[in-house]
């Protein structure tokens, strides 16, 4: 298969990356950091493609995306798992234009333009990647918070859309992990890499509508959706 993670030089894409490309899937990655993209491809240059791009920026990802799409020639399944999330009690309004721009803007246009691409195709699989923290308000990361509700309701758009057409529509919604994302103090339930990048291959596999990673934050989400 050819797979697109946008977001994988660390963490959850980067997870997903070894697992494909251990199948002997071609995977096209993207990510800021050029140097570790590099690592990528010399660790694996049979099957990995490389773009360097920042996906706030719309003609930088545009390209990125068009350039993966001539390398890929198709695409089977896209995952955008890039993210952005600081903590922000005070408001500081850069690191919240920072968190929109890439979690709400360049998220949609990622997202857009890889459903255009699977209309083309007639076929594909779009995958997000959102957050539990989604259903939850918080008053230290206001616009984390918002950004991931804003993915989970165009997530669910999207489905609705692609009712009847070849596209598939998975929603992914971590707890917490064990990434760089996940910050602060008294945290609980930070689950291991290597449990959810299986579980969310299984998801993959199987083309679930939503699935909430791990187990034991399907329980939380349960409460949240229903309680809060
Ligand atoms: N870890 C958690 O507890 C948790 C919980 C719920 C949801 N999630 C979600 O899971 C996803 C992956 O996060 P993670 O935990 O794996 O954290 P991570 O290790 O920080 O990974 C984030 C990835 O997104 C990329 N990225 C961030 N901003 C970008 C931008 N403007 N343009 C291009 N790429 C960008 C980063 O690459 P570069 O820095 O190289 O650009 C990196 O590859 C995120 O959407 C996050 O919200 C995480």
């Amino acid at each position: 298969m050819n797979i697109l993670i946008i977001g994988a030089t660390s963490g959850i894409g980067n997870s997903l990356w070894r697992h494909y490309t251990s199948e002997g899937h071609n995977v096209a990655v993207f990510g800021r950091r050029k140097k570790l993209l590099q690592e990528m491809e010399a660790n694996c240059p049979e099957l990995t493609h490389t773009e360097c791009c920042d996906i706030s920026g719309a003609s930088q990802l545009e390209s990125a995306i068009a350039s993966a799409h001539r390398r890929l020639r198709n695409i089977d399944i896209a995952i955008i798992c890039a993210g952005t999330g600081e903590l922000n009690p005070l408001l500081d309004i850069a690191t919240e234009q920072d968190t929109i721009a890439t979690n709400v803007t360049g998220w949609t246009i990622a997202v857009d333009m890889l459903y255009l691409i699977f209309e083309r195709q007639g076929y594909g699989h779009l995958v997000t990647v959102t957050s539990v923290g989604g259903l939850q308000p918080t008053p230290v990361a206001p616009s984390y918070s918002a950004s991931k509700a804003y993915q989970i309701n165009y997530t669910k758009s999207l489905r609705r859309k692609a009712r009847g057409t070849g596209i598939t529509v998975t929603e992914i919604r971590p707890g917490l992990v064990d990434t760089r994302m996940a910050k602060g103090d008294g945290l609980f339930w930070v689950m291991p890499l290597p449990k959810v990048t299986a579980q969310i291959a299984k998801a993959i596999r199987r083309k679930s509508k939503c699935r909430v990673v791990t187990n034991r934050w399907r329980i939380l989400n349960f409460i949240l959706r229903h309680f809060s």
